[in-house]
Formats: structure tokens, C-alpha cells, sequence
């Protein structure tokens, strides 16, 4: 087989153990995942309610537009129809993307430690790709500006960044799309954007009107429960979403993943409350963190990074033990910290409750 060259460099997407798997391996009758950054309290119940009433024809081929739930996003965010495009997940976007723009003549640049998913495709597509560090726990969008060449073609920024859970201020973002190129891409993935309750953040949508160039990223997978769907949609001016379009696949989400989002696009009272319980249990964390003098990135997110002490990847084998999966550090560019997605009151208490056990045995 003439496989690109680059594959033998790479490794297939590892998923991390299921509570199955860690109940079975260590005896467990009770396993927390705190891994994947979902949200704890499900989905809004209307939608359950929804999904246990409605029937669907499974024949048919999904509607590739998506029609409703385009109508409702649309609405949702003062924007055309033709500005929104569908993926099965952000992740299928960020592989569309990738695919219409990047090839080895092309230069991309992107935030490390971030989302692994641009630098996995960038790599596949052959792009040349410059990674900025984080300096001071930010994006620092200056050094962005300065990694421009006249070959790039996409800038990717994770706003709120995984793993670190750091927002960039809103000034600074628009400092910077002052600076980049109109002939770049700027991809804004906001994953996490219902999360963050900065008062000084704005709705990046409402962006894209003076910046043409900005293509934002969400997804329904965090706050609004529905991983399982996977269904994200790129806000963007019509003309970046007709290009991307050319490259989606014609049925790339299914019938019952937009019919579910269209619908929990209805309960926004969930949105909110999951906000809200999140901060909650977010600042329980930080208070941890304070108390027990670790380090903890501030984040605008449902996840934490935590300092462990000594290795990571023992830090969360301690937290397996102990019926709490989350991820090491070691696996997201972060070496002595685990990223923690916040769960509900009564599975932050047990996190935090083997977490000071791990530190104790550390003599911390
Ligand atoms: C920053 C970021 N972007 C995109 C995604 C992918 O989300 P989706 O489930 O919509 O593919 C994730 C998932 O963890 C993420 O953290």
C-alpha cells in the first residue's frame, strides 16, 4: 500500500478506559468519568422527553441541510442560513476544514498544548505547522501575528483553550484580527463557550461581520449534553461556508442528532443552570487548589488542570484506583497535571476526597 508518508509517524486516536473496563480491572462498583469534558447532569430532560416520544423514518437518508435546526441557529445568532455549516461534531468541521485549505505548499499555526485535533489533521494534509506556546498560561496572540509567513493559511485559536481552560480577553482577540491577514483563516473553536462566565466575553458571532475571515466553531456536545450525537456547526461568512461545503460529505449528520439539537435549542433555562452549577463546583476546585497550595489553571470551562504531585500518568492511575477517571497530563502536552471535568456536587466531593489521599501519600 502507498500510504502518505506521514501516517507511520502517527498513531490511531487512543480513547481513554471505560467505567466498564476500570469496574472490571479494579473491582470497582462505582466509576466516575471525569475524562471527556461532558456534562454531568445529561441532557435537558425535554429533550429526553423528546427522544422517548418521537418516531422517525430510518429508511430515509438524513436531510443533508439540516433545514430545522438551521433555521433555529440562524435565528439564534442573527446570522443567514447560509453562514452556518453542519459536522458530525466539531471535529468533522475541523477535518473539513483542514482538507479545503491545507496541503504541503501551506502553512498553518496553531496554540500547544490546545486541541489535538488541528495539529492530527494538519499533519495528515502535509501542511507545514508552527505550534506557539502558551506563555504565562495564555495564548499570547502576538506571537501568532509574528509565525505569519506568506504561506499561511489558517490560524487556529481555542477559545476557552483545552486543556488549560484560559480565556483570551476580548480586546486582546480583537487586536489580533486586526493584525491577521483577510486572506487567512481564523478558526475561533469556542467548544466550551457556553461555559464561560467572563462578563468581559463577548459572543464571537457577532464578529464575523466586521472580521470575514473568522470561522466560529461550536458544538453540542458539552453543555448541551449530547455527545453521543456528535453534531457541531461553523458560523463564517456565506463564501467560507460554501467552499467548506464543497468538501463536507452530503449526509454527514443524521436525522436523529438534528432533530435532538433543534430541540434542546428550545430549553435555554438548561444552558443556564448548567453554567451555573458549573461555576459552583468550579470555584470548589479552585478553593481546593488554593487550600492545599497546587497549582490550578483558571478556567472558564467544565474542566480543570490540576498540578499533581510527582507523575501524571501515576497521579490518575492513584484516581483509577479509586473509581475517578480523568486524563494525565502527560497525554495533552501538560506533564505534571491531570485535566478534571467538573461533575456533579457528589462526584467533585469524591474526586477531591481521593485527591487529597493521593496528595497524603505524596506527603503533600
Ligand atoms: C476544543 C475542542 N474542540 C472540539 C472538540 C470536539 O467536539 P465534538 O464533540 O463537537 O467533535 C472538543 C472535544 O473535546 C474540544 O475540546
Amino acid at each position: 500500500m502507498q500510504w502518505k508518508q506521514v501516517l507511520s509517524t502517527m498513531q490511531p486516536y487512543k480513547p481513554g478506559r471505560s467505567s466498564e473496563e476500570v469496574k472490571q480491572a479494579y473491582h470497582l462498583t462505582n466509576v466516575v468519568k471525569l475524562a471527556s469534558n461532558e456534562n454531568p447532569y445529561g441532557c435537558a430532560s425535554t429533550v429526553a422527553e423528546f427522544l422517548s416520544s418521537t418516531s422517525m423514518p430510518f429508511e430515509i437518508y438524513p436531510d443533508g441541510h439540516g433545514t430545522t435546526l438551521r433555521a433555529k441557529l440562524a435565528e439564534k445568532h442573527g446570522v443567514e442560513e447560509s453562514s452556518i455549516l453542519f459536522g458530525n461534531g466539531s471535529d468533522e468541521i475541523i477535518s473539513i476544514i483542514s482538507r479545503a485549505l491545507l496541503d504541503e505548499k501551506v502553512h498553518t499555526i496553531m496554540p500547544s498544548p490546545s486541541f489535538p485535533q488541528y495539529a492530527h489533521n494538519a499533519k495528515i494534509e502535509g501542511a507545514d505547522i508552527t505550534e506557539i506556546l502558551l506563555k504565562n498560561e495564555h495564548h499570547d496572540l502576538n506571537d501568532f501575528i509574528e509565525a505569519i509567513n506568506e504561506r499561511t493559511a489558517i490560524i487556529w485559536v481555542c477559545n476557552p483553550n483545552n486543556p488549560t481552560g484560559s480565556l483570551i480577553p476580548t480586546a486582546e482577540l480583537e487586536s489580533f484580527l486586526e493584525r491577521v491577514p483577510e486572506n487567512i483563516l481564523v478558526v475561533l473553536d469556542e467548544a466550551y463557550f457556553e461555559y464561560v462566565t467572563d462578563s468581559d466575553h463577548v459572543d464571537s458571532i457577532g464578529l464575523i461581520d466586521r472580521f470575514p475571515n473568522v470561522l466560529v466553531l461550536r458544538t453540542f456536545s458539552k453543555a448541551y449534553g449530547l455527545a453521543s450525537f456528535r453534531i457541531g456547526y461553523a458560523v463564517g461568512s456565506s463564501d467560507i461556508i460554501t467552499e467548506l461545503n464543497k468538501v463536507r460529505n452530503p449526509f454527514n449528520t443524521n436525522t436523529l442528532a438534528v432533530a435532538v439539537a433543534t430541540k434542546a435549542l428550545e430549553d435555554d433555562a438548561f444552558i443556564d443552570m448548567c453554567r451555573e452549577l458549573n461555576e459552583e463546583q468550579r470555584k470548589r476546585y479552585s478553593s481546593f487548589a488554593n487550600e492545599k497550595g497546587i497549582h490550578m489553571y483558571d478556567s472558564e470551562t467544565n474542566f480543570v488542570l490540576m498540578e499533581v504531585p510527582g507523575d501524571a500518568d501515576e497521579a490518575s492511575e492513584y484516581l483509577l484506583q479509586h473509581g475517578y477517571i480523568i486524563r494525565s497530563g502527560n497525554a495533552l502536552g501538560t506533564p505534571g497535571y491531570v485535566r478534571i471535568t467538573i461533575g456533579t456536587e457528589e462526584q467533585n466531593t469524591g474526586l477531591l476526597q481521593a485527591f487529597t489521599l493521593l496528595l497524603q501519600e505524596k506527603g503533600r
